[in-house]
């Protein structure tokens, strides 16, 4: 399905190739005063075009809001934004219709709606699928900043090059805030050039690259979220799968915590000024998916760029034979940039839905 949430709830619609591309926001509080330049601004860090590691296909991402706000503030009805279409190349995708990509979900959508799903860009699979989720993402981040809630991720690698984490129990105002507007997202810039050579080492060899997006979300007030099956885990989870590309997910100290003792991986409590804390965040701020109180952490596995232009197998799914495909059109050899300010709205739909359902928000 296209649509999530259970409090405030977005519906993605559109295709990549056809006339536009758009979200409902359902339940939003009302009277919540927008400001337009930080949502374009948002979506200008996820469009294409704007860093030189990205694709040079622009498009204008201009949303169009047709219902749901007034004055810049929300009306409380459902918030409909709309973003047209442009710098369609469609002959691009001519022979995939029967030569699957490797990778893509051609093969996979062809067969769950019979050969009938637009498959032009990607259709509804595509990446820019993730602009309407970045206009969502925008509003709700608005609110939450207004209740001292910030989201910021970074490029936590690339290829086997990595960036520093985050410190788990402190991470600054300004690095939120530097991290929260850029385009190329570092914590130590110092990796900038090295990542942006592989990058580029990988577009010349007509190839492609993966990498990890770490995110954390400061100020989230202590017991939120619930347990089971609809904890902060599930609930961001949930979501963050709904971003193509996304093939695994790990929150605090994650799969490197399996090599802990617990004397090592425990986070011990203490009180600071009357608050509780833990010394360490090895917990990533979920205990039984409840919020307690520290920085949420989680990491995002993004997988190389299907689309690359060096020939590769496949199948005619018309003759039912072996076959091969070159793939034209303009594609990202890494995903992972452009996919950082995605990864920060998706977090932003998923906590203003926890806050609500705990009536915090
Ligand atoms: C921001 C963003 C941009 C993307 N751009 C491309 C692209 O240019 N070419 C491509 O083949 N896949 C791109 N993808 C990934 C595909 O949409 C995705 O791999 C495909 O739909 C299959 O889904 P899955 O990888 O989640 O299984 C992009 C994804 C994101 C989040």
């Amino acid at each position: 399905m296209s649509s999530w949430g259970n409090n405030i709830k977005i519906s993605i619609f559109g295709e990549s190739h056809g006339n536009g591309i758009g979200v409902v926001i359902d339940g939003l509080p009302s009277g919540e005063r927008l400001n337009l330049d930080e949502i374009y601004l948002q979506m200008s860090r996820r469009a294409p075009g704007n860093d030189k590691a990205a694709t040079p296909r622009l498009e204008k991402d201009m949303p169009e809001m047709l219902s749901g706000m007034l004055n810049d503030t929300t009306t409380g009805a459902p918030l409909c934004a709309v973003i047209k279409n442009t710098n369609i190349r469609s002959q691009d995708y001519g022979n995939m219709l029967k030569h699957p990509r490797p990778s893509h979900a051609d093969y996979t959508g062809y067969v769950r709606y019979n050969g009938f799903n637009d498959i032009r860009g990607g259709g509804h699979f595509s990446g820019r699928l993730t602009a309407p989720l970045v206009f969502a993402g925008a509003v709700c981040r608005q609110i939450l900043e207004k209740k001292g809630i910030k989201i910021a991720a970074h490029i936590s690698s690339i290829g086997n090059i990595e960036d520093e984490m985050f410190n788990g129990t402190d991470i600054s105002d300004e690095l939120m805030e530097r991290l929260s507007k850029a385009t190329f997202g570092l914590i130590d810039q110092s990796c900038e050039y090295k990542m942006r050579s592989l990058i580029e080492e990988c577009r010349m060899s007509q190839d492609s690259i993966g990498g990890t997006i770490e995110c954390a979300v400061v100020g989230m007030p202590v017991g939120a979220g619930s347990p089971m099956f609809n904890g902060i885990e599930n609930v961001i989870s949930s979501i963050i799968f709904g971003i193509p590309a996304v093939k695994g997910i790990e929150f605090g100290s994650g799969f490197e915590g399996t090599k802990l003792r617990g004397s090592q991986n425990n986070d011990e409590f203490y009180y600071d000024s009357g608050v509780v804390r833990t010394r360490t965040n090895n917990h990533g701020g979920i205990l039984g998916g409840i919020s307690s109180g520290m920085p949420i952490i989680f990491r995002t596995a993004i997988k190389p760029t299907p689309s690359i232009s060096m020939k590769q197998r496949t199948v005619d799914l018309d003759s039912k034979t072996n076959s091969e495909i070159e793939i034209q059109g303009r594609h990202d050899p890494c995903i992972v940039v452009r996919a950082v300010p995605v990864i920060e709205s998706a977090t932003a739909v998923a906590i203003i839905n926890i806050l609500s359902e705990v009536h915090k928000l």
